[in-house]
């Protein structure tokens, strides 16, 4: 019979709310306790959702010796205290991207993990949805021959708030790691770390930065065209262009994958998902605790070092400084 998990949420804000969602819908999950700096709040959450116990400090939460895994949904400044918090504690964890704020804490965390014997992994959600899968599967099966350029952006229009978490620094503020992680997490997975890194970044009044562009060159002569901004609706599209072909995708909606190749094109359809999507990680979790182990095969700590390390050297070329934390 399959192992039943005790799930806690750390943080009930936003995203909290979506992966709850979703998470009531796994056999395998319990639904177990919620913990937020305010008591009513985690009541409220745990109420909203069928969560059975409320918290109202983390460190309460993370003493319940009844909890096997949590799901951190704080801002990223917060990542490491709160996933020390809980590896220190034995508690899995799954952890929100940009999961730290420089590679430094990425380290951390990792040294921890393995210190402590238990589970952590990055919540890089996308990765496990079946329209990823299948355009990794279309990448490996359709001879497009290499991979030449990568076209990535993310975009959506925030309203200016200095005290929002996407415009505060103190929070980790802009859209480089709330948003442009993304196209840089394709680029990283599709032609590794580049050798040369150009950014044109924009900054809000905050000192946040709200658009950047970057411009990602390679060793083999491959190029990646990357953007994330605040400031506009649209749009949210991934180009793969091959030598032999080119395969096009919306990050996150249901519409087919478009290929082209052979002077045709063709229109590539995939498992659709309910909800957003986000069940597809913690169902892996729940499998790397089921065979014991303390890293994911996908998204390994390299994968999140690696990624955190070209982000630091953006952030670096940007001037795109968090107080109180290095920038590598
Ligand atoms: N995977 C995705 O698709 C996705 C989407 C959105 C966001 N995210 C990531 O998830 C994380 C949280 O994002 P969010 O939009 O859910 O954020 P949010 O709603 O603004 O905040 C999340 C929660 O963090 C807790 N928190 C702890 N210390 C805080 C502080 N000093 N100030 C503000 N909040 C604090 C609060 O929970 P309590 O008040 O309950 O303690 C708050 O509700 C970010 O790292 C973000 O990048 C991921």
């Amino acid at each position: 019979m399959a192992k039943i998990y005790n799930w806690a949420i750390l943080g009930c804000g936003h995203i909290a709310e979506k992966f709850a969602l979703e998470l009531k819908e796994l056999p395998n999950a319990n639904l177990y306790a919620t913990a937020s700096r305010n008591l009513n709040k985690a009541v409220n959450f745990a109420v909203k959702f069928g969560f059975k116990k409320s918290y109202g400090s983390y460190l309460e939460m993370a003493n319940d010796p009844d909890i096997d895994v949590v799901y951190i949904a704080t801002p990223h400044t917060f990542h490491l205290e709160h996933t020390l918090l809980c590896l220190n504690h034995k508690k899995a964890v799954l952890c929100e991207k940009a999961f730290a704020i420089n590679s430094k804490e990425v380290k951390q965390m990792i040294t921890s993990s393995k210190e402590n014997n238990t589970f952590l992994m990055e919540a890089f959600w996308v990765i496990f949805k079946p329209k990823l899968k299948k355009v990794i599967e279309l990448i490996e099966t359709e001879n497009l021959g290499k991979l030449k350029f990568v076209k990535s952006d993310f975009y959506f229009n925030a309203e200016y708030n200095p005290k929002n978490r996407l415009y505060n620094i103190e929070l980790g503020g802009g859209s480089l790691l709330d948003i442009g992680i993304y196209p840089v997490f394709t680029a990283l997975t599709l032609l590794g770390t580049p050798n040369e890194i150009k950014v044109t970044p924009h900054f809000s009044p905050t000192g946040s930065e709200k658009s950047i562009s970057m411009l990602f060159s390679y060793k083999n002569g491959a190029t990646a065209i990357l953007s994330s901004s605040f400031e506009t609706d649209y749009k949210n599209e991934t180009e793969l262009c091959f030598e032999n072909g080119l395969i096009k995708y919306e990050r996150f909606s249901e519409n087919p994958i478009q290929l082209f190749k052979d002077g045709n094109k063709q229109e590539i359809f995939f498992e659709a998902t309910k909800n957003s999507g986000y069940k597809y990680e913690a169902i892996h979790v729940m499998d790397c605790l089921d065979k014991g182990i303390i890293e994911s095969p996908i998204i390994t700590n390299q994968v999140s070092l690696d990624l955190m390390s070209i982000l630091d050297k953006i952030r670096k070329k940007a001037g795109i400084f968090y107080p109180n934390h290095d920038t590598v």
